[in-house]
């Protein structure tokens, strides 16, 4: 873990607010995900770059022997910048204009598709190249409602029971289905639902030859808070490798099995680190706001929050807040050592869907970004300049 001293020297170096990412731990979350799926043959990680896409954290990430996950062709493109081949991409678009899916099928990325119209779309533009399929196995499962995208009737996957017209489109345009897909949702501890979510993808992928993959997706739960549940990943592993290992002897082809988390890869491995400006009551203001870390608004997600300056004790709660015109609050009713101004204020678990998720809203400037790896550190992205707020404004 980052120590705190060495938070608090870059905090005097730099100026707060900013995002510091270790890569020591983004490292060893890689190798325990790949040790715990020892037993398959054949496994490969698409770091799915929604949760953190910094063209520095995607090359460190191919670095480790990552392949990458995109949903949008300006993730395509951050992935080519940062040094991925298009054999390396893989874009797994839900609701994305055909155009889109178009351009990037042609520049050689594999993609992967989740409704029968976009299916034929491809299909009838004489795809040579194969395509994979996003299914909905109807499995509800997720930290919360909004990150539950496995759910019947959900807008993600393509229903099982469009899989008889999945054959016929692939049958009349000698379409190649090559893969199959399943992402269930974020935040996931209980492994029964990766189980069940396996016995859905081998019971469609019996029915089709020629298969190159079975992507089991992401949503691997990790810890926020000491007391948290999150997935044991070495029973996940040894699980999901038996599970596909029977499958690959009934199916007599090789194939390859695809992991695609994001959080379980980088969200222990970053803090956001901010500077108390007031403290009213019971309010302790940040220079921060939910346009930099929206998670604790937008899903009542929970951060560990700590004043790392500051040793006396207190007997009161705090409410974090942040200088948003709105409710806008990182924690409530936490027993923080007395805050005063200028203590640094250190959240955790910002490594994942934070800066992505971050905003202009208010007129306020995205933050720097650090990133540690063997006792260096260095700035990986400026913070914005008033100049960002005007680019492609017509006055
Ligand atoms: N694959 C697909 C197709 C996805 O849509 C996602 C996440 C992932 C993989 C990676 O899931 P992860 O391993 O990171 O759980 N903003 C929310 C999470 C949204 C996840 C969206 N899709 C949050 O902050 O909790």
């Amino acid at each position: 873990m980052t120590d705190t001293k060495k938070i608090l020297e870059l905090s005097k170096k730099y100026e707060t607010p900013f995002y510091i990412y270790d890569g020591t731990i983004i490292e060893s979350q890689y190798t325990n995900l790949v040790n715990a799926f020892s037993n398959t043959s054949k496994v490969q990680v698409n770091y799915a770059m929604k949760a953190l896409s910094t063209i520095s954290i995607l090359q460190f990430m191919k670095q480790l022997g990552c392949c990458v996950d995109t949903v949008s062709i300006n993730e395509v493109k951050l992935a080519l910048t940062a040094g991925f081949t298009t054999e390396e991409i893989f874009y797994t678009p839900n609701g994305a204009p055909f155009n889109e899916i178009f351009e990037v099928y042609n520049m050689g990325v594999h993609i992967t598709l989740d409704n029968l119209i976009q299916i034929e779309q491809i299909a009838q533009l004489n795809a040579t190249k194969g395509i994979a399929v996003r299914l909905n196995p109807n499995i509800e499962a997720g930290a919360n409602e909004k990150i539950k995208v496995a759910k019947k009737d959900s807008k993600f996957g393509l229903p099982l029971t469009d899989i008889d017209n999945l054959k016929k489109i692939s049958n009349k345009y000698s379409l190649h289905i090559d893969g199959f897909h399943i992402h269930l949702g974020s935040g996931i501890a209980d492994i029964s639902s990766f189980k069940e979510s396996a016995q859905v993808l081998f019971d469609i992928a019996k029915q089709f030859k020629g298969l190159k993959f079975i992507n089991f997706g992401g949503g691997f739960k990790v810890q926020y808070t000491e007391e948290d549940t999150f997935i044991n990943i070495q029973e996940i592993g040894t699980v999901l490798s038996d599970i596909f290992n029977t499958f690959k002897k009934e199916y007599k082809e090789d194939i390859l099995l695809i992991l695609e988390p994001g959080k379980f890869l980088v969200s222990n491995s970053g803090k956001f680190i901010t500077e108390v400006s007031t403290v009213k009551g019971q309010n302790v203001f940040v220079n921060s706001g939910f346009n930099h870390l929206i998670r604790p608004m937008y899903y009542d997600a929970f951060h560990q929050i700590t004043n790392i300056s500051s040793t006396e004790k207190s007997n009161k709660d705090y409410h974090i807040v942040g200088y948003i015109c709105e409710q806008d609050s990182f924690g409530e009713n936490r027993r923080l050592t007395k805050p005063h101004v200028g203590d640094i204020i250190c959240i955790e678990n910002a490594g994942a869907y934070c800066f992505t998720m971050a905003s202009n809203y208010n007129a306020r400037l995205r933050p720097m970004e650090l990133f540690m790896y063997n006792n260096e550190t260095k700035i990986i992205r400026n913070k914005e300049t008033f100049e960002n707020l005007l680019l492609n404004q017509v006055y």
